[in-house]
């Protein structure tokens, strides 16, 4: 857990309120969407990579998540430079209208952050457009590369196609789920949005196959974060690029969840030495504090694509999130979270192979860096999550068949003791 200032450490509450679990859970019953399958516990604080509840008991935070507490819940200097904003009263949304510090600063740390994108355009470097979440931002990486069909190669506007994968998470809005392969996101739900082909996921011959003179783009995660934590195979990014640049395509990747560390580099695709022509980040970009996303592309594309009122958001990169953004980043680099990822990963990665060479109810374990998923036969891993929830941990399924271990990035090695201890519970 963090130490440091807290205001509130000497209060009586522990959080927010006073109201006991059940009345939490009675509120969100009677009042909210149910939207989520929860995990049967009532959070009260987060610091560093512990959760705590109104009993004052602990967990060890082992989803991040979904990787957006990739420096740990509030990281001391992101909190320290959000309250300085808020207090400093230059937080607020004022709007896009003007110019604001934050802003600038954000974008011009964002745009040198990422590696120089789309190279085959030149040397012009990149640009950033933010918006408020992952799926936004995901909107807008399509939005470019319809855009860039319709432009640039001529494609008649309304016939764009975009190549997409089998098994693919990108969201939940409308389009996203147009083209997801799990009926129970699409179903009822149209109409849904034209204009996207799926296919299997590392199967090159197939993307070859798919490619149309209406095609102006591949949309790809890295490295299949809901559908499974699934690795591509082997020259599979270098084959999209190829396919990409044959058929002068934009490659667009989606690091919502693997990137900024969390696969052990910076960015996953760097795994495979692939330079895309877009990048979609969120979850992680503003530490896990306040929604926060952007799409990356190089200049002169984003020039194309994105004209006075061709795109716009009222929280889109306002002051507090560009405040908690740039904080973050610094965070990223100083305390070097994505080697530590690689580090810590790969003692909890070993660990985890023995525990489950000894399970009889390990299928496979997979992953990368820290984003580690532990297959189980039968498909019911969401029994051995509820178990090891009760044994102190916050840890939930993949696709079902696999439980999820994400923790925040710099999660020390008595943490990971921690976790083996109940994971080998569990699983022997
Ligand atoms: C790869 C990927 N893309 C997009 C999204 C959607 O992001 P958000 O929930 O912030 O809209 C997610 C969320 O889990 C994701 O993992």
């Amino acid at each position: 857990m963090f130490s440091g200032f807290n205001p509130l450490e000497q209060t009586p509450v522990l959080g927010y309120s006073h109201l006991d679990d059940a009345s939490i859970r009675a509120m969100e019953d009677r009042c909210g969407a149910h939207h989520y399958d929860r995990l049967n516990v009532v959070v009260r604080q987060a610091s560093g990579s512990w959760i705590t509840d109104i009993a004052g008991r602990r967990y060890l935070d082992c989803l991040a998540a979904y990787s957006a507490a990739n420096p740990g819940h509030h990281h001391p200097r992101i909190v320290n430079a959000m309250s300085k904003a808020l207090l400093g009263h230059y937080a607020s949304v004022i709007s896009n209208v003007v110019y604001t510090d934050p802003l600038g600063i954000f974008l011009d740390r964002l745009a040198n952050f990422v590696p120089p994108l789309a190279p085959r355009f030149g040397t012009g470097g990149n640009k950033v457009l933010p918006k408020n979440g992952g799926v936004e931002s995901v909107e807008t990486a399509i939005k470019m590369a319809r855009f860039y069909g319709w432009k640039a190669k001529g494609i008649a506007d309304g016939s764009q196609e975009i190549i997409v994968f089998k098994n693919n998470f990108h969201g939940r809005m409308i389009t996203e789920v147009s083209f997801a392969t799990v009926a129970r996101y699409r179903q009822g739900f149209g109409p849904l949005t034209p204009g996207f082909v799926p296919v299997t996921y590392g199967d090159l011959e197939a993307v070859e196959a798919a490619v149309s003179s209406d095609c102006c783009g591949i949309l790809v995660e890295p490295m299949q974060g809901e559908g499974g934590m699934r690795i591509p195979p082997p020259g599979f990014l270098q084959g999209l690029r190829e396919i990409a640049d044959r058929h002068d395509l934009l490659l667009l990747f989606d690091e919502i969840q693997v990137g900024l560390g969390r696969s052990g580099l910076k960015f996953c695709f760097e795994h495979d030495g692939v330079v895309p022509d877009g990048l979609v980040l969120g979850k992680a970009l503003s530490g896990g504090l306040v929604p926060l996303s952007a799409f990356v592309t190089h200049a002169d594309l984003m020039d194309l694509a994105f004209q006075k009122g061709s795109d716009g958001s009222t929280f889109g990169g306002y002051p507090l999130a560009c405040v908690a953004g740039a904080a973050a980043l610094d965070v990223f680099e100083d305390e070097e979270l994505a080697l530590s990822a690689e580090r810590q990963g790969g003692k909890l990665r070993r660990a985890i192979e023995q525990i489950a060479a000894r399970s009889p109810h390990v299928k496979e374990v997979r992953g990368r860096g820290l984003f580690i998923g532990v297959e189980v036969h039968g498909g019911q891993a969401m029994d051995f999550c509820r178990r090891l929830v009760d044994q102190g941990l916050i840890i939930n399924a993949s696709r079902g068949h696999t439980i999820r271990i994400s923790p925040p990035l710099n999660i020390s090695d008595d943490e990971i003791d921690f976790l083996l201890t109940r994971l080998e519970a569990v699983l022997l």
